[in-house]
């Protein structure tokens, strides 16, 4: 494994998706109870027919899994990386979902709000790759995507209040090393590097300050992890009860 960390975000899951898999898979990120939620707020749409658009989807395993029980109609995916995006959309195809892939960066995808909206926008572990002043971009336009009664399930790396970024990277190093032990020395560099180059995460008070500052309600915090790494929002336009 190439350890430099390439050149936008996504490059380190295009080189190496089996390194990220192994986070899922030993639930180092918390995939099992974030993805609880997003099946709980699915849940929550008593309809024949649920649509999403899950930005950063990946190869939406864990969507897909998750949403494993519902009556998914359509499925809308986001990613950079086009070898992700053909496994994403074929778990849904595979179903009898409409899917469109949308090979694109995120801020240019959403900027472009489909002409039919969707009940969910799921963004798991995506939207933490973009600048203060890009997130704000993100949740501005994403607001339109939304039909009536939809929801923003966000799912991100969240830093303590007290954090500053580099102790956010700096813990969560330590966790690798001590914590991650199914990863190969490689992995966890390349690991750090992405992370160094690419990752911005923010403290609760910041996530709800984009959001509110773009039109979403005081979003809910659903779920926060006991080391302090990650959390999911759930959030609707201003003026949509929550
Ligand atoms: C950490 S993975 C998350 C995958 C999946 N959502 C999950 O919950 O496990 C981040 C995903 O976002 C994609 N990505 C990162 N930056 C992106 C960008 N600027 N535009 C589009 N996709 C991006 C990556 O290719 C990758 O598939």
């Amino acid at each position: 494994v190439s350890t430099s960390p390439g050149t936008d975000s996504a490059d380190v899951f295009r080189r190496s998706w089996r390194a990220y898999e192994k986070f899922v898979t030993h639930n180092w990120m918390c995939h099992r109870e974030v993805y609880a939620e997003v099946r709980r707020v699915a849940g929550r749409y008593q309809k024949d027919s649920l649509t999403i658009a899950d930005f950063g989807c990946g190869d939406a395993a864990c969507t897909a899994a998750a949403l494993s029980d519902l009556p998914v109609s359509r499925f809308i995916g986001v990613d950079r990386v086009p070898a992700l995006l053909d496994s994403a959309g074929e778990r849904f195809r595979s179903r009898g979902c409409n899917v469109t892939l949308l090979e694109a960066d995120l801020l240019s995808a959403v900027s472009q709000p489909p002409a039919e909206k969707v009940d969910l926008l799921l963004a798991a572990f995506s939207v933490h790759h973009l600048r203060s002043a890009e997130k704000q971009q993100f949740f501005t336009d994403a607001r339109a995507w939304l039909k009536p009664g939809g929801r923003l399930v966000l799912i991100d790396l969240l830093t303590h209040s007290s954090d500053s970024r580099r102790q956010y990277l700096d813990r969560f190093a330590r966790f690798l090393v001590r914590d991650c032990r199914a990863m190969s020395p490689d992995e966890r560099q390349l690991v750090r590097d992405h992370m160094q180059s690419f990752d911005f995460p923010e403290p609760l008070p910041e996530w709800s300050r984009l959001l509110q500052t773009a039109g979403w309600n005081a979003p809910r915090l659903a779920f926060r992890d006991r080391r302090g790494f990650y959390m999911v929002l759930i959030s609707a336009p201003a003026g949509s009860s929550v």
